[in-house]
């Protein structure tokens, strides 16, 4: 059953166009990924969705509810996780869930459950009295996810949770939302990590310069880009000379250089692997390890991104 559609959302700041028209629907139970580079639009999409700004264009409806009909109604279903942590540094931990809980309804014993349940939930009851400057960057985050599900809200939406913390908290958070869908939320969730979204989610939009790319699960994603591949070398000396050679290859797709491995997307493994070790081994590069593989969703991005650019 479908809890939310976007139909064509357009957000523009001046002449600049955020968000250019995009047709969404999510459905009730899924975790849905929002993915793509900074600066593509997600957050603008997402801000749009829960009326924090003001669209130029388009309609949202959440849960049966249109926004610009009833938007207290539509609000109440959702909780926001946004980019820039939005919590009271004046207020501790637990009167910041307690201040977000009454915002969004919850009075007397049950508030107190419910800012207890959340503390308890992302892992920071024994922190509960003290104030968020002495948390790390990671317990904020958490606390400001507190905030976001005291209300049980049926959406929960968090737009790059994981963006600058520790690892720790990092692997929390993933299971948080894990077991917050697992207890019946529908998940909204953006990033710019391909592996946080390929983990997580059951069905992806890929965004990209304010466009819906490419929405789907990752098997309909992957199978845009079937018959690439991804092949790995690592090698120590790669210079960006032998970079420029290699994607200068009429059958590399794409070519970039990460550290010591070169990362080739192709759809012509066989038929180009033995011209690249010539060329890595004339330019003087030692090869430690080639490794082939099926196509992940940065390859589906840089594909489908690449024949865009190209066209
Ligand atoms: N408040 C704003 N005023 C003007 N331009 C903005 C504002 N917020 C975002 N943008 C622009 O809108 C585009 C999309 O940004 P954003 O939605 O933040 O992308 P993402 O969340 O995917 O990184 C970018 O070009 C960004 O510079
Ligand atoms: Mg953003």
């Amino acid at each position: 059953m479908e809890i939310i559609k976007i139909k064509d959302l357009t957000k523009k700041y001046g002449s600049n166009i955020a968000v250019d028209n995009i047709n969404l629907s999510i459905d009730q139970g899924e975790i849905f990924g929002l993915i793509g580079p900074n600066g593509a639009g997600k957050s603008t999409t997402i801000n749009s969705l829960c009326g924090l700004l003001r669209a130029s264009d388009g309609e949202i409806i959440i849960d049966g509810i249109n926004m610009r009909e009833d938007s207290l109604e539509a609000k109440k279903r959702l909780g926001l996780v946004p980019q820039e942590i939005a919590i009271f540094e004046n207020l501790t931990g637990r009167e910041n869930i307690e201040f977000f809980g009454k915002l969004a309804g919850l009075r007397g014993s049950l508030l107190k459950e419910r800012v207890d349940e959340a503390l308890e939930f992302v892992g920071l009851s024994d922190k509960a009295k003290s104030m968020p400057k002495g948390y790390s960057g990671g317990m904020k985050r958490r606390l400001n996810i507190a905030c976001a599900i005291a209300h049980h809200p049926k959406i929960i939406i968090l737009d790059e949770p994981t963006v600058g913390i520790d690892p720790q908290s990092r692997n929390h958070i993933l299971e948080s939302v894990k077991k917050l869908n697992k207890m019946g939320s529908t998940i909204i969730y953006t990033t710019h990590y391909m592996e946080e979204a390929e983990a997580l989610c059951s069905r992806i939009a890929i965004m990209d310069h304010g466009r819906l790319i490419a929405d789907g699960t990752k098997e309909e994603l992957k199978k845009l880009v079937h018959e690439e591949e991804k092949i790995i070398i690592n090698g120590s000396d790669i210079s960006f000379n032998t970079l420029e050679e290699i994607k200068a290859i009429s059958q590399v797709k794409d070519a970039q250089l990460i550290e010591n491995s070169l990362e080739i997307i192709t759809s012509s493994t066989q038929l180009i692997l033995q011209d690249i070790l010539f060329l890595l081994s004339k330019n003087g590069v030692r090869i430690k390890g080639i490794q082939v593989s099926e196509p992940d969703l940065e390859t589906v991005f840089l594909s489908l991104t690449g024949r865009k650019l190209r066209d």
